[in-house]
């Protein structure tokens, strides 16, 4: 006997998208100490966390240091003081009950995207619209759900549908029979978004196929148009058929702290081989207490801070910073004459390279040219192929300095 390796892992990648940007531009920051370069690659913020958050954080941490208020393991699903506040204040205003059993909080929404597929049937087919966040399709392959890549960037198996320009990034539905199809919007990393109508007929695809959407909503917050929901729940008939995935990291600075929650409504149900049907939510519940332990006490309550008028200011001001930054960096392209999508409800902004140029050739002439980092958009999926993603993440200064690099390039 042996110990055996999971040998899916060996139909992934060598490296995640991400930490292969972070090698070459290592490897180019050695080459050039003197480089100033500006990380507009991935999508980490910049801005300190909150004031509102803070305060409330070192409260909890005190509280820690004394006996009377020591907290240990608190509920795997979390403290029930923020799940009340995010359903008071992030779904009761759009018209949306929730349960509290309904929602779970969690240490990211990249870990609950990503361990969701371990509650399904490794033979469901998946959906992914492409280019796409690369945690949908890698866990699943890890897990075993597809074959091999092929020489067209497609994992076998796995359904692929388009959102580039030709379709005006709005995926159409599937032509064969699908089971879990994982949406994003405003979508990582092409920044542009759905309109209610265009989601309700996935709502509905999902109803009539018996279909379960995966919706990542991380990005709600930047939403700016009137029409664009903000939670899949708005459209009728979503709490039978959709889980939503929502983070603190991009509102309210939270990348490096942890903190997200998914929602898992009691009618989502998925069925048995003897056709019986069953509801995700106790499923995830199960997963979810023998794996994880919940989300630190002073976590929980540096969140609950954000949902204070204090705090829901402080984040606003933020997400209107970062929105000036895609302002900038959106007019300052289109005025070299590049077409430029997302920026307006998002903060990522999706460029076609100039020229054909493919999406490396365009990463290396921006590191090396303009000492920028941007991420390629074939890294995202081969309907990436031709792209590339530039964050609004970073200081203003910084992004005007990117800008004006860019535009004295030749491009
Ligand atoms: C990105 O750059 O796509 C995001 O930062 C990824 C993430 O949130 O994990």
């Amino acid at each position: 006997m042996v110990a055996k390796i999971n040998e899916n892992y060996h139909l992934l990648k060598s490296s995640y998208i991400f930490a292969e940007i972070n090698q070459r531009v290592e490897k180019y920051q050695n080459e050039n100490p003197d480089a100033d370069i500006i990380r507009m690659g991935i999508g980490d913020v910049t801005r300190p966390l909150p004031q509102a958050v803070i305060e409330e954080f070192h409260k909890a941490v005190d509280e820690m240091a004394d006996s009377d208020t020591f907290r240990g393991y608190g509920p795997e699903q979390g403290y029930s003081f923020l799940i009340e506040d995010i359903i008071e204040n992030d779904y009761l205003p759009r018209g949306i009950e929730l349960s509290p059993d309904e929602v779970f909080i969690s240490d990211g929404a990249k870990c609950d995207t990503g361990n969701i597929q371990e509650i399904f049937d490794l033979n469901n087919v998946v959906a992914v619209t492409d280019p796409v966040y690369p945690v949908y399709v890698e866990t699943n392959v890890m897990a075993g759900r597809t074959g091999p890549m092929g020489s067209d960037g497609k994992y076998e198996k796995l359904v692929y549908l388009p959102c580039t320009a030709e379709n005006d990034f709005v995926p159409e539905l599937p032509q064969e029979d699908v089971d879990i199809i994982y949406l994003c919007f405003p979508n990582n990393p092409t920044g542009t978004t759905l309109t209610k109508e265009q989601l309700s007929k996935w709502v509905e695809y999902a109803r009539e196929n018996k279909a379960i959407i995966l919706f990542d909503a991380a990005y709600e917050a930047y939403i700016t148009e009137d029409n664009i929901p903000h939670s899949i729940y708005e459209i009728e008939g979503a709490r039978e058929v959709a889980v939503e995935f929502r983070s603190f990291s991009k509102n309210a600075g939270f990348t490096g702290t942890r903190c997200a929650y998914t929602v898992v409504p009691q009618e989502v149900k998925a069925y048995d081989k003897d056709g019986n049907a069953h509801s995700l939510n106790p499923l995830w519940n199960r997963r979810q207490t023998t794996k994880f332990n919940g989300v630190s006490y002073p976590i929980q309550k540096a969140a609950s801070a954000v949902y204070t008028p204090k705090g829901q200011k402080e984040i606003r001001e933020s997400v209107n910073y970062y929105m000036k930054n895609a302002a900038i960096i959106r007019e300052s392209l289109l005025d070299l004459g590049l077409k430029v999508y997302g920026g307006v409800n998002s903060p990522y902004i999706w460029i076609k390279t100039p020229d054909g140029m493919d999406s490396w050739k365009f990463f290396d002439l921006l590191l090396e040219k303009a000492n920028v980092v941007g991420t390629p958009g074939v890294g995202f999926g081969p309907s990436g192929e031709g792209y590339l993603r530039l964050t609004a993440f970073n200081t203003l200064e910084n992004t005007k300095q990117a800008m004006e690099r860019i535009s004295k390039l030749s491009i």
